[in-house]
């Protein structure tokens, strides 16, 4: 049964609320994804966003689910109606998209999921909290306005909270984290592909760890 805009808030925020920090992943080879993902749960994060932006997406997302059960796993890049069907057949427990079109909110409204709806202007907001939806990512947060932005946008919609990534890195996460209206920051800081690509999990678990010292200061 859809839930109500009440319930789905509730239900967002509680999955998210100790995982401040959301890696943002695109992996190459599906047989990186469970070291990968080890490598981050063993620094302390728990929720990662697989993207389905490479042809070893669904395989990476499905082994995830399968063999690190103390991830959170969530499907971002998800696109249309039939993307959030396949990231729900691949156990996401959180779906993320770039932008907020009608079709894929009204599929996401049907759906007990949560979501996390792209956003960078107020009518997108507005469509957003028409469908029932006042967790949204702002993207890509820095080249749309940064913080000035997210800001602004804090006047009109004081009940509006944002999960912000583009451009976000260990140089500028703590300063988004530390604004009232901010419940998570994402990006594909934590786990470099250029880690990814070497296998390189020691250096993924410290980056993970150090993105976890973000969170002690908030
Ligand atoms: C996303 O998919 O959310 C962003 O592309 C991540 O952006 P970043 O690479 O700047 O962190």
């Amino acid at each position: 049964m859809p839930l109500s805009a009440s319930e789905r808030s509730a239900h967002t925020a509680s999955l998210l609320s100790g995982c401040p920090v959301v890696p943002v992943i695109t992996i190459e080879r599906s047989a990186d994804a469970v070291p990968l993902a080890r490598a981050l749960v063993a620094g302390g994060i728990r929720a990662i966003e697989i993207t389905l932006r490479t042809p070893a997406a669904r395989d990476a997302a499905a082994a995830i689910v399968k063999d690190v059960p103390e991830a959170i796993v969530g499907v971002g890049t998800v696109l249309n109606p039939g993307d959030l069907a396949t990231a729900r057949d691949l156990g996401a427990r959180f779906i993320v998209s770039p932008g907020a079109t009608p079709d894929l909110l009204a599929a996401a409204a049907a759906s007990d999921l949560p979501f996390l709806p792209g956003v960078q202007t107020a009518s997108e907001l507005m469509a957003c909290l028409a469908a029932g939806f006042d967790i949204v990512k702002l993207f890509p947060a820095v080249p749309a306005g940064g913080l000035a932005l997210l800001r602004a946008l804090a006047g009109p919609f004081p009940g509006v909270r944002f999960c912000p990534t583009g451009g976000i890195g260990e140089g500028n996460a703590a300063e988004w984290l530390a604004e009232p209206n901010v419940l998570a920051v994402g990006g594909s800081w934590v786990a470099p592909p250029g880690a990814i690509r070497k296998g390189d999990w020691a250096a993924i678990t410290a980056s993970a760890q150090h993105a976890q010292a973000l969170m002690l200061g908030r």
